[in-house]
């Protein structure tokens, strides 16, 4: 572990163009540097190093931040590893936290893992290269199969010989223990072996080292399992490994996309023909784990399905899961009896490079007509289908989104918009109130409002019970954050075309410090700078952004307005349903602001009064004046902007 105050250090140390600088070809364009964003193809570029502002931006894609997001979005770095990385770099020591013993004892046991799978690793790939069965059985196998040389020592593909315990004797002569064969389920109980004469596939963790085994029978008429598989280990849990994200993750990135098939012959073929952002879930469907790997790289995801109707219903169901992390989801269906492998052997890279980019289809779209096809005229299974697929839309998280859709959907379902915008909403209230009651359980936290003096009784938000402690001023930023990320880009002033965004922003620009929230803050210093790039700051900029804390923050504040304030639901700023009257928005921002301002001059106001009780106790005259004078000066703004909170409470 690494203190907190080593990584605030090495924050600091960090110069952002040197670390760029590693990766990257970046040349001096005024205070700034350029270079080709590495993170998505272009040619011309529009990759920016700020050294001032200690930051990096693509105007491109849209990916930025610091040395460690750059770090932890290059090379795909935890936050840990990046600041790892640095301390190296900038020589600065880390004295880590100490380990307890347990700590430390499993830490060693679970290198000891690592360094036995990838014992047995050498071991089989000894055995598919270098011994004659091997050779014609394995090797055979996989040329057979078209695979490459190169690609096979790549994934890390071996034989396991037929005798029973080949494996287990060569690994206890080299001194490696029993009990860690039998963890990681490369020896039986018996003692004995349990891949035997297979093709064996390693699985490799995100960073490339081998956690588990996949071993291909070869025999067509066996009774035998196909493939069986290592067991879950403490180094191996299944849910959360995507077979080959660890050679896909570069070009997940840039491709900013993900391919997901179903084997692991998929992946490796796939791979050898030069598409490389692809992934197997292996054989399960994908689990919550799984996704949230994918969506560290790309939220754009497209599954290849083989063209089994029923197979893919069955996928179908869990696919809702992705909606709601935000992912868009396209499915591409591979013609009867292909999967991808064969499919791209049939008909060479080009062809199927276009068959996935025409065929791909939209998966809510998609799903609806695949039940429609399904229930024809029978007006019960209509109407289950509805259900269905309303329940799929409710589960995203972006009510434009989420509109959208509902749109499409009447067109292709012949159903209102304005019916299927209440089922949604209904979907959506119900999700959102089942979530805050899990949340409340979970935290098993009481409402607790912090009382502060002045501010105005009906400024006061009235949260539901069983909420988190929040402090009215957290509620303010928070207000603030909500406005920008939901009502960024809507007018202020028609006359003066100007934007929400732009009239609180300008206000609170000088007052950045004031903000106890940093997340918040945030919020408004992203605002800035985007309109500082002439651009508009709409809820798609945050719920993109590539800063996951961000997006999934804007998700949040996008989600849950009414956890302060039951009003803001019936005026339609959570569920999108209508038109919100812009004049809404306005006022919201004004009270919104006003109460910020507010909250600040109060506390202006008291630490005023010290200096001058302080001013006073010591005669300082000339100092005394002058502080009354700013004094006064403070009270009349505290005032007025009282009056005008009020007013706009009243009026709202
Ligand atoms: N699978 C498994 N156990 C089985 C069958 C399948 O774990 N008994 C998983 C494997 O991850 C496999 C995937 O499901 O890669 C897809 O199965 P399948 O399409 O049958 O295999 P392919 O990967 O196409 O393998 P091959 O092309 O060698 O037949
Ligand atoms: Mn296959």
């Amino acid at each position: 572990m690494i203190p907190h105050k080593t990584v605030e250090q090495v924050l600091e140390t960090a110069r952002i163009e040197e670390v760029v600088g590693e990766f990257v070809q970046l040349k001096r364009r005024g205070i700034n540097l350029i270079g080709l964003c590495p993170f998505h193809s272009e040619k011309t570029p529009s990759f920016t190093v700020a050294p001032s502002k200690n930051f990096f931006k693509c105007f491109g894609c849209g990916k930025g931040g610091s040395a460690a997001t750059f770090l932890m979005e290059h090379e795909s770095f935890t936050f840990p590893e990046a600041i790892r990385w640095l301390a190296n770099k900038y020589n600065i020591e880390i004295e880590e936290v100490q380990l307890t013993p347990e700590m430390l004892a499993a830490k060693q046991e679970e290198e000891s893992l690592f360094i036995l799978n990838d014992y047995a690793r050498t071991f089989y790939e000894d055995q598919l290269f270098n011994t004659d069965v091997g050779k014609s059985v394995g090797l055979n196998y996989f040329k057979e199969r078209g695979f490459r040389e190169e690609i096979i020592k790549k994934f890390g593909l071996g034989f396991a010989p037929s005798e029973p315990d080949a494996l287990t004797k060569a690994a206890t002569a080299k001194g490696f223990r029993k009990d860690y064969l039998l963890k990681l389920g490369l020896t039986n109980r018996h003692g004995k072996d349990f891949f035997r004469n297979r093709v064996m596939f390693t699985i490799h963790n995100l960073s490339g080292k081998p956690v588990a085994f996949a071993g291909r029978i070869m025999k067509k008429d066996a009774k035998a399992p196909k493939y069986i598989n290592s067991p879950e280990t403490d180094i191996y849990t299944k849910s959360k490994i995507l077979y080959g994200a660890c050679f896909a993750k570069k070009s997940i990135q840039k491709q900013d996309e993900c391919i997901l098939v179903e084997g692991y012959t998929d992946v490796i073929s796939l791979h050898q023909a030069g598409i490389e952002n692809v992934v197997a879930s292996s054989g399960t469907s994908l689990t919550e784990g799984q996704i949230g790997l994918i969506r560290r790289f790309t939220p754009n995801i497209k599954i290849l399905y083989d063209g089994d109707p029923a197979g893919v219903k069955a996928a179908l169901r869990g696919l809702d899961m992705v909606l709601e992390n935000n992912m868009n989801v396209k499915i591409v269906l591979l013609p009867p009896g292909e999967d991808p492998d064969s499919y791209l052997q049939n008909v060479g890279v080009e062809e199927f490079e276009r068959y996935l980019r025409e065929e791909a289809r939209d998966f809510i779209l998609f799903k609806i007509q695949l039940l429609l096809e399904e229930v024809q005229d029978d007006p019960v299974k209509r109407a289950g289908l509805i259900r269905d697929i309303v329940g799929s839309i409710a589960r995203i998280p972006d009510p434009i989104k989420r509109s959208a859709y509902i749109r499409e959907c009447s067109k292709v379902m012949d159903v209102e918009e304005s019916i299927l915008h209440a089922e949604t909403n209904k979907v959506v209230r119900s999700i959102l109130e089942q979530r805050r009651r899990q949340k409340a359980r979970k935290e098993g936290t009481q409402l607790n409002i912090v009382p502060e003096g002045e501010t105005p009784a009906e400024t006061t938000p009235t949260p539901p019970p069983q909420q988190a402690r929040v402090t009215p001023h957290e509620f303010k930023e928070k207000d603030l954050a909500r406005l920008l990320v939901a009502y960024g880009d809507k007018i202020y002033d028609e006359k003066e075309n100007i934007s929400i965004a732009e009239f609180v922003v300008a206000q609170l620009e000088g007052l950045l410090s004031e903000f106890k929230s940093k997340k918040y803050r945030k919020i408004v210093e992203l605002s800035l700078q985007r309109l500082e790039e002439g651009k508009s700051v709409s809820p798609n900029f945050f719920i993109g952004h590539a800063d996951k804390a961000i997006s999934s923050m804007a998700v949040d504040l996008l989600h849950q307005p009414w956890d302060y304030s039951p009003g803001w639901e019936e005026r339609g700023l959570f569920l999108n349903t209508q038109k919100m009257p812009d004049e809404n928005v306005v006022n919201d921002a004004e009270s919104a602001l006003h109460r910020f301002l507010l909250n600040r001059m109060i506390k202006l106001c008291k630490q005023n009064q010290e200096r001058i009780d302080k001013a006073s106790e010591e005669g300082n005259e000339q100092e005394l004046m002058t502080l009354l004078k700013v004094q006064a000066k403070l009270i009349h703004r505290r005032n007025s902007l009282a009056d005008k909170t009020r007013t706009v409470v009243l009026k709202g």
